[in-house]
């Protein structure tokens, strides 16, 4: 194994990605399009983070990793670390133990669309896929805005906007420019990893005159599964095998659509391909090669409903159940540090507005979602990946133990970290709490994680706080963070 380090100077950029305006862009080391992080099973990465904004706070998360014994490595803001301080240096440190396409994003103030996200690759030279493929190849969708964020956010999140309208991007972004072209050989293979990193706009991808092969979704090989079309939620990633066909006189469109049906309007100028002809492949029935069994009947089952709505003063917010996140003053990690031994496994000391839940370690955690809003929401889970056991058709209403659909679970589900919930249904997933750490679960869709569509697990407090005291692992650089922000 190796130490891959990355020195990453966080900083502005001017660029003009669709051709259409050009805008500020969060960079680093003056590049945009940012660096990949690549690795291999088994390395350590190490990622130096100054942030050199001047203007701004940033943190960076490593989307689909589990983070087992390195919670305080998740990047999580406010709730694994304090958000990186303007002229501060963070270090994350942690061996990468799983293979797969991931990716890595801010998560601070609804920050990552206004540039500061790139792939995580993790290569893995026991690919049980390897003899099939003759070469990697990373390509990512992306919306994209021509404001920046906190200006979109600030009428999103207004009494002007007591619909919750989400704002609707000016364009969208593969590889992140709008004349990606990828050159390939004739007849030959291709390990085709696809990240989509919007901040909100799921997309249809095809390729014309080409199926594929899935061998994995979100990090997660699956039996080898044909398709010819994808919907591709934010965050969620494929990796497909491409063959190419046997011709060189010809070109192919790499094709990725933006999914519209979340969009108020559809603006000037933005015209997404008819994609009628398809009906895109349904991730539910992909079977993960390692066949991992339906979990056990749930020792702690969690009902949460999604409502999106008004608070008394006219603004609009997300919801589980009745609460709204809010970022706490101390970030939950550290109230876990911190807190009485005897309070540790009591949701109400990860402050009011956290929607925190405590989870025993080892325990099997179910979770119905129940969606009350009209909206798609690809919801994803820090830590772990889940069985997705039930994903209702939209309009199906709540899930309800009694319907014989409703119990008709898979015996080897889908597992994925990222999965899509439809308008006005449900979902049921299940894991198992063995990864004692921080973890939010939250719909996402940028402008949902800013109005508050997150909660909280403590996982197995007590195992946690022994492991990070033990090798007292929480660097002295993080909490120098803290201070920063809040001098005592
Ligand atoms: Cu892509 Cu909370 O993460």
């Amino acid at each position: 194994a190796e130490t891959r380090t990355y020195d990453f100077d966080i900083g502005w950029v001017r660029r003009n990605p669709d051709g259409q305006q050009e805008r500020s862009v969060v960079g680093i080391n003056g590049q945009w399009p940012i660096p990949r992080i690549e690795a291999n099973v088994g390395d350590v990465v190490v990622v130096n983070a100054k942030n050199s904004l001047g203007n701004r706070t940033d943190s960076i998360h490593f989307h689909g990793l589990y983070q087992n014994g390195t919670t305080h490595m998740d990047g999580a803001g406010s709730v694994s670390q304090c958000p990186i301080p303007s002229g501060s240096t963070f270090t994350y440190n942690f061996t990468v133990d799983q293979p797969g396409t991931y990716w890595y994003h801010s998560h601070v103030d609804g920050q990552y669309p206004d540039g500061l996200r790139g792939p995580l690759i993790v290569h893995d030279p026991e690919n049980p896929f390897k003899d099939q493929y003759d070469e990697e190849l990373v390509l990512t969708l992306s919306d994209w805005y021509h404001d920046e964020m906190p200006d979109l956010l600030s009428g999103f999140l207004s009494v002007t906007n007591p619909t919750g309208a989400e704002p609707v991007p000016n364009s969208a972004l593969m590889n992140d420019t709008q004349n990606a072209t990828i050159s390939v050989q004739p007849g030959k293979t291709y390990f085709l990893r696809i990240i989509n990193m919007a901040a909100f706009a799921p997309q249809y991808f095809w390729i014309e005159g080409h199926s594929f092969k899935i061998i994995e979704v979100d990090g997660i090989y699956t039996e080898a599964t044909e398709a010819d079309q994808l919907h591709i939620s934010a965050a969620q990633r494929y990796g497909v095998l491409l063959t190419t066909k046997n011709t060189t006189n010809e070109n192919f469109a790499i094709v990725g659509s933006m999914d519209t049906d979340l969009f108020d309007a559809i603006p000037d100028g933005l015209n997404p391909n008819e994609i009628t002809e398809f009906e895109p492949f349904d991730d539910f029935y992909l079977v993960p090669q390692d066949k991992e069994e339906l979990l056990p009947e749930p020792d702690m089952q969690i009902q949460l409903d999604v409502v999106m709505d008004n608070l008394n003063n006219g603004f609009n917010y997300a919801f589980f159940n009745n609460l709204t996140w809010t970022k706490p003053v101390v970030p939950t990690l550290y109230t876990v540090l911190s807190a009485p031994p005897s309070m540790l496994n009591e949701a109400r000391i990860y402050g009011s507005n956290t929607n925190t839940f405590v989870l025993p370690h080892m325990s099997v955690v179910e979770m119905i979602v129940n969606n009350h809003d009209p909206g798609k929401h690809p919801f994803h889970l820090h830590g772990h990946a889940f069985q997705t056991i039930i994903r209702s058709d939209e309009e199906a209403g709540d899930y309800d133990p009694n319907n014989a659909t409703d119990r008709d679970f898979p015996a080897t589900p889908m597992r994925r970290d990222t999965v899509l919930m439809r308008p006005n249904g449900h979902l049921v997933l299940r894991f198992r709490a063995d990864n004692p750490g921080v973890w939010i679960f939250h719909c996402h869709i940028e402008w949902h994680v800013s109005s508050g569509l997150i909660m909280t697990f403590v996982e197995a407090p007590e195992q946690l706080r022994a492991n990070l005291s033990a090798s007292h692992t929480v660097p002295q650089d993080h909490f120098d963070a803290c201070n920063a922000l809040s001098p005592p």
